[in-house]
């Protein structure tokens, strides 16, 4: 097992996981100071291509991201998002995740799913690449409006079930996203391996969530993002800046000419 995801497992009970998404290197270099793994996720498709749903997301676009993430990332557990499609069958996610792991020489890769895709996950572990769980809303499935899970009796022991499966078959973490509290902290408890959260509570062992939208750069209304930073701000501020000095001749001075 790599350091790495040794450093995240023993965490469980000790200390919380910090996850953040990035889609570049610039950022994620930042990113890499302040967080314990870097999420390529497939959120890109929403936030950087506005697709309408994750499923639009090709593998190509994941290993070309991923590549830039690759350069800023030093210290944290880097994951890849496995695309809708690219793991359909434990051939298809072997030969996928084989590519990205290569070509991205990320640490992990991540899937959404329980049981649906047991045989996939086991392909995977038992070909040792690390793999990263993801049940309650899972965006590559979810038709229609985003829901919170865990309200029915069989939706909970749906996930529970699903979460010690993934756990027997390998998976070193769990998203656990928009589950309710109650549950969430039910599976937290019940696992050897760390949860980590995002719209599922303070009882998750970490904490996910999407960059572009904690700093502002990206709107939206979801429930459970906090805005941290109005970065546009600033970013406005820099810009006008320099319009103003191009228009007025300001800039470039002689100290930036040749
Ligand atoms: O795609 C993504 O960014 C994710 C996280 C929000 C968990 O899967």
């Amino acid at each position: 097992m790599i350091k790495k995801i040794k450093k995240i497992l023993n965490k469980k009970n000790r200390a919380k996981i910090v996850c953040l998404t990035a889609y570049s290197k610039n950022v994620a270099e930042e990113i890499d100071k302040h967080v314990d793994i870097v999420l390529v996720g497939d959120s890109l498709g929403s936030v950087l291509y506005n697709y309408k749903t994750t499923r639009s997301v090709s593998l190509t676009e994941m290993i070309n991201h991923s590549k830039s993430v690759r350069l800023g990332v030093q210290k944290s557990l880097m994951v890849v998002d496995m695309p809708y499609k690219t793991y359909d069958t434990s051939v298809s996610a072997l030969k996928n995740s084989k590519k990205i792991m290569k070509e991205t020489k990320c640490d992990a890769v991540k899937l959404e799913g329980g049981k649906k895709i047991i045989k996939q996950i086991r392909a995977l572990t038992k070909n040792n690449i690390p793999v990263m769980g993801h049940l309650g809303l899972l965006p590559q499935s979810a038709k229609g409006k985003f829901k919170s899970k865990g309200k029915t009796t069989k939706e909970i022991n749906q996930l529970i079930n699903d979460a010690l499966l993934l756990q027997k078959n390998g998976v070193f973490a769990i998203v656990l996203e928009c589950i309710k509290t109650p549950i969430a902290k039910q599976i937290t408890k019940s696992l050897k391996i760390p949860t980590i959260g995002i719209g599922s509570s303070v009882y998750c062992d970490g904490q996910v969530l999407v960059t572009d939208d904690l700093i502002g750069l990206n709107q939206t209304n979801i429930k459970f993002v906090k805005k941290f930073l109005n970065v546009k701000k600033y970013i406005n501020s820099g810009l006008r800046k320099f319009a103003y000095e191009v228009r007025t001749s300001k800039y470039p001075t002689k100290k930036h000419s040749y």
